[in-house]
């Protein structure tokens, strides 16, 4: 068989080293991809009609899709109509992503548990309501942006600054509807799950660190790192989480006739009052996917060609009982400008160390690896509890330099709480 991912950070070299393990996989492809991806044919990223010929062309039967932005594009729908396989919701159900007011109206009709919202689309009106409801308050802008939207507002200044840019034009369309949110206070868990519609399967549970610094402080970013299982998760609360998250979910898609075949993916807040649903993401995590699938026993090829083709209530997944720690390495100014083009040294000796070094923002030159991104690579390892896959994963880390380099000291900590 022969797999097509689209994409081209850490999260999509984790899918393709996965898939590249799979028996029924000979061939593996990838849409940009990156130059760390070894064994696979890169390819330059196109249009959806694009990769549908290639898809087409060299008799691809998998097609697996990374990022959000071609999902929201229809890169779905343009496969599905030519017949072609491919996982992912189609472009209308991909708006659980795209828009942050269809995912909450969503969730009202659905009663699945989440932040309570107003929308405006001027500036006014929702100055007033910062100014009546006080802070800590949450601004969100509508649209797709690039997990740079959202400003949880300690004060009524920054809350009415945050309105203010959003109008202003600082996301463009993506900020000229916006939500305003209460503030949810608990810690945050990532629940991904397998859905076709028709059943959802949930994957190991994982944690995300947004903020760029130890101690989650400064400014959000893609992610810095990421663990799996993630203790906070217990058993109880996967209960509590299937019956008023993911069955709700699934019950909605059905009665709404949308279809998903495709990852969903729930940030929650696990708030004193249970689980509470913060945004849906319609793709794998990133790095969480880094941490979870260093962690899944199955054969993923089986189980992403059983989501697209509808057949998910046959799959049972199994897992490594071990813990996984993926710890980012970033260039030094990111999320903010950040130089490009530094040479990056030790990765033959923190591979030896048995961590996997998931490629995201890297490039060839000159013979070397060198930085070409925000998020340059994801250290991933396992061990048999939280506290030594930490301590594999550092011991890879501490191998690897560049001129800059910063990565967060304290990945997995809130783990050993
Ligand atoms: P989102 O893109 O909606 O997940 O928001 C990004 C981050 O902002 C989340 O991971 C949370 O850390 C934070 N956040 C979003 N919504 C809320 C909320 N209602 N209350 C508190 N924090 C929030
Ligand atoms: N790690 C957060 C995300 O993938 O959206």
């Amino acid at each position: 068989m022969k797999a097509l991912v689209i994409g081209g950070g850490g999260r999509e070299h984790a899918l393709v080293w996965k898939l590249a393990q799979s028996p029924l996989v000979d061939k593996v492809y990838c849409a940009p991809g990156n130059p760390g991806m070894d064994g696979v044919e890169t390819l330059p990223l196109g249009t959806s009609q694009e990769m549908a010929d290639f898809a087409a062309a060299h008799g691809i039967d998998l097609t697996m899709v990374g990022p959000e932005a071609p999902l929201c594009d229809g890169i779905v729908d343009v496969f599905r109509q030519r017949g072609l396989r491919i996982v992912g919701p189609n472009r209308f159900a991909a708006q659980l992503e795209g828009s942050k007011r269809f995912a909450k109206d969503f969730m009202r009709r659905h009663g699945l548990p989440t932040a309570k919202a107003e929308y405006f689309d001027a500036a006014a009106p929702a100055l007033d309501y910062v100014r009546r409801m006080g802070a800590p308050i949450v601004v969100k802008a509508d649209g797709l942006a690039a997990g740079k939207g959202v400003v949880v507002a300690m004060t009524v200044a920054e809350a009415e600054e945050a309105v203010k840019s959003c109008f202003d034009g600082a996301f463009g369309q993506a900020g000229a509807r916006i939500l305003i949110e209460e503030c949810l206070v608990g810690e945050e868990a990532s629940i991904i799950a397998l859905c076709d519609s028709r059943t959802i399967v949930p994957l190991a549970s994982s944690q995300d660190h947004k903020r760029v610094w130890d101690g989650d402080k400064g400014p959000n970013t893609g992610g810095m790192g990421a663990y799996s299982p993630a203790p906070v998760v217990t058993d109880e609360q996967w209960k509590v989480i299937n019956q008023t998250v993911l069955q709700p979910f699934l019950k909605g898609c059905q009665e709404e006739k949308l279809d998903f075949r495709g990852i969903i993916y729930a940030g929650l807040m696990m708030t004193a009052e249970g689980p509470k649903v913060l945004e849906f993401n319609v793709r794998f995590g990133d790095p969480e996917t880094q941490a979870i699938l260093a962690r899944l026993d199955s054969d993923l090829f089986e189980a992403l060609a059983a989501t697209a083709d509808g057949r998910l209530a046959d799959v049972t997944l199994r897992w490594s009982p071990k813990a996984a720690v993926c710890v980012v390495m970033a260039s030094h100014g990111y999320p903010g400008a950040y130089e490009k083009g530094c040479i990056i040294s030790g990765l033959e000796d923190a591979a030896a160390t048995g961590a996997v070094v998931f490629h995201a923002g890297t490039a060839m030159k000159d013979g070397h690896f060198v930085t070409h991104g925000g998020r340059v690579l994801g250290v991933t390892a396992l061990g048999d509890t939280i506290r030594e896959a930490i301590d594999h994963a550092y011991a890879a880390v501490d191998k690897i330099h560049w001129d800059g380099v910063q990565f967060r000291r304290d990945i997995g900590q809130k783990a050993l709480k």
